[in-house]
């Protein structure tokens, strides 16, 4: 990686928390009602109960790491992970990662997903899995590039 495209990764302020958090739960609300063809108010519904089972002690939940992507100073986006560690070949588990609009088609995903392997692999988690939404091809064509594979597919048809 060239390094004009060197990020860093450091542990999310309260204050960014707060505000990512609350972006993060209207876009999955959007998201997870647009994939799978709910309404606005059970999409939201699904964030809400999802938020409140998995972070319970929101910033603080054990396990949970909240990151915010630096480059030359700006804080150009942030990461969120979850280390599961009760199997045999443990992992981190992607929850988010965004490059903010005007930072986006830059190369910096690639750099910041560059370091978030960095950081698992220090915490000695070999392995990373994510979940992403069909419609999502932005994001898709970014893990296709860093060699995930796919491992599940899920589909509808609509009856009637
Ligand atoms: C997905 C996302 C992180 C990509 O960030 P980015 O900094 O623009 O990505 P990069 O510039 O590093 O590009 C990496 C690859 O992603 C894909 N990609 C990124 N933007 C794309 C776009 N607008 N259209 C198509 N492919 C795109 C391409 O494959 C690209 O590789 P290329 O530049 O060699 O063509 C960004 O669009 C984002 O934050 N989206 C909103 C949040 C989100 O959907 N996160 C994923 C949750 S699972």
């Amino acid at each position: 990686m060239s390094e004009s495209l060197m990020i860093e990764l450091k542990p999310m302020t309260a204050q960014a928390y707060e505000h990512f958090t609350a972006l993060s739960r209207v876009d999955f609300a959007a998201a997870k009602s647009r994939a799978e063809r709910l309404s606005i108010s059970e999409g939201q519904k699904i964030a809400t109960d999802a938020w409140i089972n998995l972070l319970p002690q929101g910033q603080e939940t054990p396990l949970h790491h909240f990151y915010t992507a630096w480059k030359d100073g700006q804080d150009i986006g942030m990461v969120w992970f979850k280390e599961e560690r009760d199997w045999e070949t443990p992992y981190g588990y992607l929850y988010q990662v965004w490059v903010w609009d005007q930072y986006q088609r830059q190369g910096l995903a690639k750099a910041l997903m560059a370091g978030l392997e960095e950081k698992l692999k220090q915490l000695g988690l070999p392995r990373l899995r994510l979940h992403v939404f069909a419609f999502n091809e932005r994001a898709i064509g970014l893990y296709e590039k860093l060699g995930f594979e796919t491992t599940n597919i899920m589909m509808v048809k609509e009856l009637i």
